[in-house]
C-alpha cells in the first residue's frame, strides 16, 4: 500500500522567526496524519525547522539542490551540505526554476542524481505552461520532462523519487486543474513510467497533485485514484490550511 505523501513548498518565504511559529502551530494540528508529511522550506530556515520539527511526524525538505558536490558555483548548494543539516527531501525542477533560473531536464536530471547519490529523496516536478496545454502539447511536455529527469536512473532507486504533476497555469493562480484533469495526466505519466521501467515500478511510484490545491479541494482531488499526494504553495503557509490539506 503506497502510502500519500502531502508537502509543503514554503517557496522564498518565512523567515527564522516564522518558521518557528508556523512549525510549532502547525505540528499539533497534523499529529494524527495518515499520510507523510514535509515541509520545504528556504535554505536559510533549515537548521530552525530542524529543531523545531524534532519530536514531530513532519520531515525536514529543501527546495534545490545542486549537481556538483562541491566547487566554484557561487549561491549553490550541494547535497552533502543539505544532508549534514538532517534535511531528508529536496524539491528537483520547480516549474519556478525553470521559468526564471534556466532549469532544463539536464540540469534537473544531475540534480536529481546528485541528490540520490547524497541519500536524499526527491520530489521531482514536472507540468505543462497554459500555452503548451492550449496547443494540446501536455502528455507530449509531461513525458519529455518526466523522461529527462529519469534518465540514467536505476528502478532501484525509484523509492527514493516522488513526481509532482504541477501543471503551470495553476499555479498560485487559484485555477485548480478538475481532478479528472489531473488523474488523467497522471495516468499518462504513469503510463510513461511503465514504458521506462514495468508495470509494478509504475504503480509503486507516489505522483503528487500541485496547483493552488488547499483545504476547500484536497480531498477531492486526493480522492482520484491516481493521485498519490500534493504538494502545496500557498496554503502551506498558513498552519491551519495545511492542517486541512494534510488532514483531507
Ligand atoms: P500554489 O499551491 O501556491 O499554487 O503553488 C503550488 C506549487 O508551486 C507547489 O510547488
Amino acid at each position: 500500500m503506497k502510502r500519500p505523501i502531502i508537502a509543503g513548498n514554503w517557496k522564498m518565504n518565512m523567515n527564522n522567526a516564522e518558521t518557528k511559529k508556523l512549525i510549532e502551530e502547525m505540528a499539533p494540528l497534523v499529529a494524527d496524519a495518515k499520510c507523510e508529511v514535509v515541509v520545504c522550506v528556504p535554505f536559510t530556515s533549515i537548521d530552525t525547522a530542524r529543531k523545531a520539527l524534532r519530536g514531530t511526524k513532519i520531515k525536514l525538505g529543501a527546495q534545490n539542490v545542486h549537481w556538483a558536490p562541491k566547487g566554484a558555483f557561487t549561491g549553490e548548494i550541494s547535497a552533502d551540505m543539505l544532508k549534514e543539516l538532517k534535511v531528508r527531501y529536496v524539491i528537483i525542477g520547480h516549474s519556478e526554476r525553470r521559468q526564471y533560473f534556466g532549469e532544463t531536464d539536464e540540469s534537473v536530471n544531475a540534480r536529481l542524481k546528485a541528490a540520490l547519490g547524497a541519500g536524499l529523496k526527491a520530489i521531482v516536478c514536472i507540468g505543462e505552461t497554459l500555452a503548451e496545454r492550449e496547443a494540446g502539447q501536455t502528455k507530449d511536455v509531461v513525458t519529455r520532462q518526466l523522461c529527462g529527469a529519469l534518465e540514467g536512473i536505476e528502478k532501484r532507486d525509484l523509492k527514493s523519487i516522488v513526481i509532482a504533476y504541477e501543471p503551470v497555469w495553476a499555479i498560485g493562480t487559484g485555477k485548480t486543474a478538475t481532478p479528472l484533469e489531473a488523474n488523467d495526466t497522471i495516468r499518462v505519466i504513469r503510463k510513461a513510467l511503465r514504458k521506462l521501467y514495468d508495470r509494478t515500478a509504475a504503480k509503486a511510484m507516489r505522483i503528487q497533485y500541485g496547483g493552488s490545491m488547499n483545504a476547500k479541494n484536497a480531498s477531492e482531488l486526493m480522492a482520484m485514484p491516481e493521485i498519490d499526494g500534493g504538494l502545496i504553495g500557498g496554503a502551506s503557509l498558513k498552519a491551519e490550511d495545511f492542517a486541512k490539506v494534510v488532514n483531507y
